[in-house]
């Protein structure tokens, strides 16, 4: 079959994208209103970007009315934010605090996540999360309008905590099975970190490799 993303609604084109297009890591993101409440809510249209700058990516699209989420109005007010990371562990209370609250009710309390200061930015972290990435807002760019439209988040990293339980032997990188996260598939579908296989990359090329 070919679908006619042309003709296609909003709606149904959200569905085919997300089924296809996995898996997604998630990233869990906290952010402080004007007033210093924090939010915390997961995102998987969430990827890295490049390492000079360090830089991330996320994506709050438009709410179902077409407003900003409040992780975008946090973000817009008080320019950084932390993404953590979600292992299998995390699962359910990430879950709960993709819950629609109101602005201003911070889902921390709502899913009982323990936060942990972060070091160099204002919104705190999620203290149980193995790794956790402090962000500078670099800058929005808005695709679309209306429902559904996305605010691609990009930010600076200016700080990453690694827990040392999963750190590999020598202590100098992380180990993906230790690491055991989670990723988002279509609807309530969720993978963990499974059966796990390497292969060589050819030699050459640049010494930066992605
Ligand atoms: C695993 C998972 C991934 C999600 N990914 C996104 C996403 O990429 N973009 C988005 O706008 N909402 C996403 N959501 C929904 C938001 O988390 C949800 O709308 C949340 O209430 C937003 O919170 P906020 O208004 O406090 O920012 C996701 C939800 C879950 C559970």
């Amino acid at each position: 079959m070919i679908l006619d993303f042309e003709k296609l609604a909003p709606r149904e084109g959200y569905a085919w994208l997300t089924q296809a297009v996995v898996p997604r890591p998630i990233a869990w993101v906290s952010t402080v209103s004007a007033d210093g409440r924090p939010n915390l809510a997961p995102f998987s249209f969430f990827q890295a970007v490049c390492s000079n700058p360090p830089t991330l990516m996320f994506v709050p699209t438009n709410n179902r009315d077409g407003g900003k989420k409040d992780t975008l109005r946090n973000i817009e007010a008080v320019p950084e934010f932390v993404v953590n990371l979600v292992p299998y562990a995390l699962a359910e209370p990430m879950n709960a605090t993709a819950a629609p609250l109101p602005h201003g009710v911070s889902e921390f309390e709502h899913a009982h996540v323990a936060t942990a200061p972060a070091a160099k930015v204002r919104p705190p972290r999620v203290a149980a999360s193995p790794v956790a990435f402090e962000c500078m807002l670099d800058r929005i760019v808005t695709i679309g309008s209306g429902v559904g439209a996305g605010n691609v988040v990009f930010g600076r990293i200016v700080a990453m905590h690694v827990a040392e339980s999963v750190l590999n032997a020598d202590g100098k990188a992380i180990d993906p099975v230790k690491l055991d996260l989670i990723a988002r598939l279509s609807g309530d579908f969720y993978m963990r970190t499974g059966e796990l296989f390497t292969i060589t990359r050819p030699a050459g090329g640049s010494a930066l490799r992605s």
